[in-house]
């Protein structure tokens, strides 16, 4: 561990099993998935990885601002599969089930995946995922975002995710964030390593924060309806009831979902 009280490359390392990765770590970027979009045009290879301790322009789904004050962790991993007609669902829910266990392993807590990828701490947000997608010539390429807010920020949370969002630790600690980092990173590579055989899924329905439960449905926020989350099928879609009887299938591009209380 370094003496400084901020979290280096050197720490993260000092954790990580994963090898040939290209890992940077900033004190301020503006949004991770931002640069690394931007280094994937200019052909960076799989397993280049950002890391930022503080972001100005964070961003969530639907382009919404993502809170990224120091004290959190905000990750980058560039992923460049293979396979033709990639499934993006499937990927994103992986990289949550490898989040979800990481937060668990060194946090020592049981996190709970709220469908499609928010990871949830006693009901409350702890982090959230964003896969962005791009083309580089032919071939695709994926970033998979993940903010986690790890340690307290110095202003506490924003006033407006207070009551809906939590952090993981009491206290701040570059050691703990550097292995955090590193478990994600490990955790990661190993779930997309092994997508194929979509043994994840098991770990994401044991997880989840919706199944049985009553949800609100929306549509680009807008709310289409209310309903049960009844199942969660092999390519992560979630099956549910509405009110009316209706069962539908819910692809997670458009559609985003609240847990009622
Ligand atoms: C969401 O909650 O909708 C997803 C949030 C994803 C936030 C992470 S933080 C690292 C990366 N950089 C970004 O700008 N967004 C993702």
């Amino acid at each position: 561990m370094s003496n400084s009280n901020i979290l280096t490359k050197a720490d993260v390392l000092k954790y990580l099993k994963t090898e040939n990765l290209d890992i940077f770590v900033f004190e301020s970027v503006t949004s991770t998935n931002k640069i690394l979009k931007e280094m994937a045009l200019s052909n960076a290879k799989e397993g280049t990885v950002i890391i930022a301790l503080s972001q100005t322009d964070g961003h969530g789904r639907y382009d919404r601002k993502f809170y990224s004050d120091f004290g959190g962790i905000y990750l980058s991993v560039l992923l460049r599969p293979k396979l033709l007609n990639f499934d993006t669902t499937l990927l994103t829910s992986a990289v949550a089930v490898a989040v979800s266990n990481a937060i668990d392993e060194v946090a020592k807590r049981s996190t709970k995946i709220k469908w499609v990828n928010d990871i949830l701490l006693d009901n409350k947000k702890v982090c959230g995922i964003l896969c962005e997608g791009g083309f580089c010539g032919d071939d695709g390429f994926f970033v998979m975002g993940i903010g986690i807010n790890a340690c307290p920020t110095v202003n506490g949370l924003d006033d407006q995710i207070k009551n809906i969002a939590t952090t993981l630790f009491d206290t701040y600690s570059p050691d703990i964030l550097a292995t955090l980092c590193a478990r994600v990173i490990d955790n990661l590579f190993y779930e997309y390593s092994h997508l194929k055989s979509r043994e994840f899924l098991t770990t994401y329905r044991q997880k989840s924060a919706v199944l049985g439960k009553k949800i609100t449905v929306l549509s680009r926020g807008e709310i289409i309806g209310k309903a049960t989350a009844l199942e969660i099928d092999d390519d992560c879609r979630l099956l549910v009831e509405f009110e009316n009887g209706e069962k539908k299938k819910l692809i997670s591009d458009e559609i985003s979902i609240k847990i009622a209380n």
